[in-house]
């Protein structure tokens, strides 16, 4: 939510879109480098199978919608790439800050089980573990 003392620019069609993509639930977001316009980390075949398996995955298990159950939810996006470019498919989990690679539909059914829902890194496929830093951190910067 824009805080009290900053009038927000938002127009009801941008918040009503926010609230039916669940955006103010979202417990974790997931990048993951797919369909890229130059495939380096790994063709865009592979990468796109990961890609559907994702979203499908976490569909089927209702991680992508909150609900009065689990009011949070894990966010996707499909990212033409991660910078990384080697060892792919290349996802990222934040807040946690977890990059993974050579992600395909077997080791992401053990990211979304393990991590996802069990909040346990895959250490096997983690190359970097590097939380962002809490916002009013990062604010002092600016
Ligand atoms: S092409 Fe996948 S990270 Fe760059």
């Amino acid at each position: 939510m824009p805080s009290s003392d900053s009038p927000s620019l938002a127009s009801d069609s941008l918040l009503a879109c926010s609230k039916a993509l669940g955006l103010p639930h979202i417990q974790r977001h997931v990048f993951l480098c797919a369909d890229q316009t130059l495939p380096k980390c790994c063709s865009k075949e592979k990468s796109l199978v990961a890609w559907n398996y994702l979203k499908q995955r976490l569909k089927q298990l209702g991680l992508d919608t909150p609900t009065a159950d689990r009011p949070s939810c894990v966010f996707r996006t499909k990212a033409n790439c991660l910078r990384v470019c080697q060892q792919g498919p290349i996802l990222v989990v934040y807040p946690d800050g977890v990059w993974y690679h050579s992600v395909n539909p077997e080791i992401l059914e053990r990211i979304i089980g393990e991590h996802l829902v069990g909040n346990q890194i895959v250490q096997e496929y983690a190359f970097l573990v590097h939380p962002l830093p809490p916002l009013e951190d990062s604010t002092e910067a600016i």
